[in-house]
Formats: C-alpha cells, sequence, structure tokens
C-alpha cells in the first residue's frame, strides 16, 4: 500500500488503473470506515482511501483544531484493505483561497444544516475536488451520514459525474451506539448514555411500524425525552427517504413509506448523529 502526499503522484499511481473504487475520509480510521473499504475491495480492482480533514466544512466554533489526526495509525489500519492512501495537506488541497465551491441543494440548509451552516457547501466542494482528484468509477459513503450521502447523491446525479455512488451501512458498537470519530470525545458517563439516541430512534421505528403515524407528535415526544435525559437536542424528524422531506400521510404513496428517522444531539461537548430506515411496504 503506498501513502501519497499530492495529486500530481497520486494521478501517476492511478494513471493505468481501469476500475478505481475510493472511499474518502476525514482520517481517525473505525470499524465504519474499514467495512467501506472492505466493501470497496469488491468494486473495484483497485481500491483508493483519502484522509483529509476538510476545513472548508468546519464552521468557526466547531472541533477543525480538535478533530483527531492519526494518520499513522490510520494507514496501519488500511494496510492489506487499499491499495492507496491519499493523504494531502491543506495546502495540496488548496494552493490558492478557495473561492469556487459547489452550492449544495436546498435540503443542505434543513436537519444538519440548520446547525451547521456552511457545512454541506465545503463537504460538497471537498468531495468533488477529490472525486475528480481521484477519478473512481465507484466511491463509497457511510449511511450514518444520511443527509450528506443524500446530498453526494445529488451532486454526482445532477452534474452527471461519471462515478456510482455506494452507501456502506452504520457499523454499531456492541450496545448499538454508531461507530464515529467523535464518539471519542465521551467521557465514561456519557458513553454509556450516548446509546440513548439510538434507542430513542428504534423507539419511534417501532411506534411507526405498530401503527403511529403522527410524526410531529412523536418527534416532539422525543425531543422531550431526550431533553429530559441532559442531551441538547439539534432535531429528531421523520422524513422519506427518497427526498429528505418531511413525511406525509403514510398512506398517500409508495415512496412516502419508505421513511428514515434522522436525529443529532449533543451530550456534553459532543455532537452526534444516527439515523434509522423504516419501511411500512407490505
Ligand atoms: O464524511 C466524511 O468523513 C467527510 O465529510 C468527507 C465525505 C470525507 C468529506 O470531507
Amino acid at each position: 500500500m503506498q501513502v501519497i502526499h499530492t495529486i500530481a503522484a497520486l494521478r501517476a499511481r492511478l494513471g493505468t488503473e481501469r476500475s478505481v473504487a475510493f472511499v474518502p475520509t476525514m482520517g481517525n480510521l473505525h470499524e465504519g470506515h474499514l467495512n467501506l473499504v472492505r466493501q470497496a475491495r469488491e468494486h473495484g480492482s483497485c481500491v483508493v482511501a483519502s484522509i483529509f480533514v476538510n476545513p472548508l466544512q468546519f464552521g468557526p466554533s466547531e472541533d477543525f483544531d480538535k478533530y483527531p489526526r492519526t494518520l499513522e495509525a490510520d494507514c496501519a489500519k488500511l494496510q492489506g484493505l487499499a491499495d492507496a492512501v491519499f493523504a494531502p495537506s491543506i495546502n495540496e488541497m488548496y494552493p490558492t483561497q478557495q473561492t469556487v465551491f459547489i452550492e449544495p441543494p436546498p435540503i443542505a440548509n434543513e436537519l444538519c444544516g440548520a446547525s451547521r451552516p456552511g457545512h454541506f457547501r465545503g463537504m460538497a466542494t471537498v468531495v468533488l475536488k477529490l472525486l475528480n482528484i481521484v477519478q473512481p468509477q465507484i466511491a463509497l459513503f457511510g449511511q450514518k451520514d444520511y443527509q450528506q450521502l443524500h446530498i453526494i447523491r445529488q451532486l454526482a446525479a445532477q452534474l452527471d459525474l461519471p462515478v456510482r455512488i455506494v452507501g456502506g451501512e452504520t457499523v454499531r458498537a456492541a450496545d448499538g451506539l454508531a461507530l464515529s470519530s467523535r464518539n471519542q470525545y465521551l467521557n465514561e458517563s456519557e458513553r454509556s448514555e450516548a446509546v440513548f439516541l439510538y434507542r430513542t430512534l428504534q423507539g419511534i421505528r417501532q411506534a411507526i411500524l405498530q401503527g403511529e403515524h403522527d410524526f410531529e407528535q412523536l418527534q416532539k415526544r422525543a425531543v422531550e425525552v431526550l431533553a429530559a435525559r441532559g442531551w441538547l437536542v439539534d432535531y429528531v424528524a421523520v422524513r422519506n427517504q427518497s427526498d429528505l422531506q418531511p413525511a406525509g400521510p403514510v398512506k398517500s404513496d409508495l415512496a412516502q413509506r419508505e421513511l428514515v428517522i434522522l436525529a443529532a444531539a449533543r451530550l456534553g461537548n459532543t455532537r452526534l448523529l444516527d439515523n434509522v430506515e423504516v419501511c411500512l411496504v407490505d
């Protein structure tokens, strides 16, 4: 496995490859990332992972500076799974001030976008840059970042990018907590509470499956329960899987029966995200 730091060297390495599968990451790799890399192997003869903490997608008061940077350990984990790791410097990715940005679709202003203005614009911009640099046939992203995956699918479809976007299932700890690089910010008591976000989403899923279809009420109740346990809730939302719009009455059409329950909430200083799909198709 080669670790490559420049665009020129990466292009030289990939020049003759016909089938490249790509997993973009911000590093501090966990099983969720490694699963995507393993999945990538099924799709391409050459597997590339990138490790780049992208400043454009962090707000001024967010955790860009303290985001864990663990390149050496990450490369050790990728050994035998990836053929190349692209780990550029900030200067390599942004040699001049970035003044051209991707304007993401309006959904980028809702859900996570409501409390992280500019996040998806910065994310979409770096993802397009990375796709242009690597030029893979397939790119894989975790489904834990459901809204991100949705926006990347729109980006690829609406800009006619010659790449297939594939989502990878969320990998969970034994108690159900979705793996995330940010879980390591949690102290011991926060870590044991953290799984309650997933349990809350599972509870809503169960309620929907049992016929409770007043989504507003389900959302409101979940926010209240989380808040009472000390969570600072950004949102709990029942949305359509297809467009992430608020879910309408369940019986109206088939697409609206494929729902996703999404949530983001803060425990102490750590913002956690999770989602659970629910299909009401018979
Ligand atoms: O999901 C992430 O790790 C990042 O948002 C991504 C897609 C690598 C872009 O920086």
